[in-house]
């Protein structure tokens, strides 16, 4: 219908495409769940856009439907395309999904090797071209996409470099605890410190991300200390800090056992009273990354959604 009304929100082709990576070493902190209902949220609004699972758990593509150890062999996953990248080229492992507009790439245990090999390679050839593996990958496809949507690994290993190297744009899920906040400061401070290593030893220069957005995630604003931490956090943060928050809901993990995200449940799990406060966190916090890619794209820059 969008098509027939001219009313495609697809970027100019002149815009850069939107390359986001869902970002934070510490585990559990909503990477995967965020990642996952912004890629939905852009589909779902006429954007074409490309998830890309990065990581070796594969909680990601467990939620596209595939057992991932038995649906999928090595050769599907990023892995595959690094090792015989001539035979498979990365189109070849992008699958359509049940979401209309929304693409994937996906990710299963075998691709944890790639740590190994990229760590190797690295040690053997002194080449740090290979932590462009997914930029790379991404450059070949990117002009069939509005946005791409990265979740990576809860480490600060190589395939989190790569995609850190990769993305023009960072989200970052931060729950107000203080061991979560301070593991993301440290986490910020050492992706800041790698990134100029990288440039000095290597001579590569990283452009600058488009935007970093940090996102507080499983909020319970009924606790007095997450209020106090969120409004530190607001304090350190400034304007990188999402206005809204993704509050702690029964709702996310009903639709996750599930195997479902709280956008494509039918009807509530909880109650509608739930439900509908859950989607309304939900759809303030993809919206204002929403508003966020486009500040990036000269042909719809100033417009808010
Ligand atoms: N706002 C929330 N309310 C309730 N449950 C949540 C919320 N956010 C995440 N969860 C649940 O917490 C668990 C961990 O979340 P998720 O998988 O998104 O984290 P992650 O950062 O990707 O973890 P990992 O580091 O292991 O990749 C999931 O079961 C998810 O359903
Ligand atoms: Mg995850």
């Amino acid at each position: 219908m969008r098509a027939v009304f001219g009313t495609r929100p697809w970027r100019a082709p002149t815009d850069t495409p939107a390359v986001i990576s869902v970002s934070n070493f510490k585990g559990g902190v909503g990477k995967s769940t965020v990642a996952l209902h912004l890629a939905q949220h852009f589909a779902i609004h006429g954007y074409r856009v490309l998830f890309i699972d990065c990581d070796s758990q594969a909680s990601s593509t467990m939620m596209f439907g595939y057992r991932p150890d038995v649906d999928l062999s090595e050769d599907d996953t990023l892995y595959g395309h690094f090792h015989n990248p001539e035979l498979l080229g990365v189109r070849s492992i992008i699958r359509k999904t049940h979401f209309f507009g929304l693409d994937l790439i996906p990710a299963n245990l075998k691709l944890y090797n790639l740590e190994y090999e990229i760590a190797g390679y690295l040690a053997q050839n002194q080449n740090f071209d290979i932590i462009d593996l997914i930029a790379e990958a991404i450059d070949t496809v990117v002009d069939d996409y509005d946005v791409v949507v990265m979740d990576p690994p809860p480490a600060l290993g190589m395939v989190s470099m790569a995609v850190l190297q990769a993305a023009n744009a960072m989200v970052i899920p931060v729950p107000p605890s203080v061991i979560d906040f301070a593991s993301t400061v440290s986490f910020i401070d050492m992706a800041r410190t790698t990134m100029k290593q990288l440039e000095q030893i290597a001579g590569r220069v990283k452009p600058a991300y488009n935007f970093i957005r940090l996102v507080g995630s499983r909020v319970d604003e009924s606790k007095s200390m997450h209020r106090e931490i969120l409004s530190m956090m607001r304090q350190v943060f400034g304007g990188s800090m999402a206005t809204s928050v993704l509050k702690t809901s029964a709702e996310i993990d009903n639709a996750s056992s599930r195997m479902k995200t709280v956008f494509e449940l039918d009807r509530p799990v909880t109650s509608h009273e739930v439900h509908n406060r859950c989607m309304k966190h939900l759809s303030d916090v993809c919206k204002e990354i929403e508003t966020d890619v486009l500040r990036t794209w000269a042909s719809r820059a100033g417009e808010a959604v």
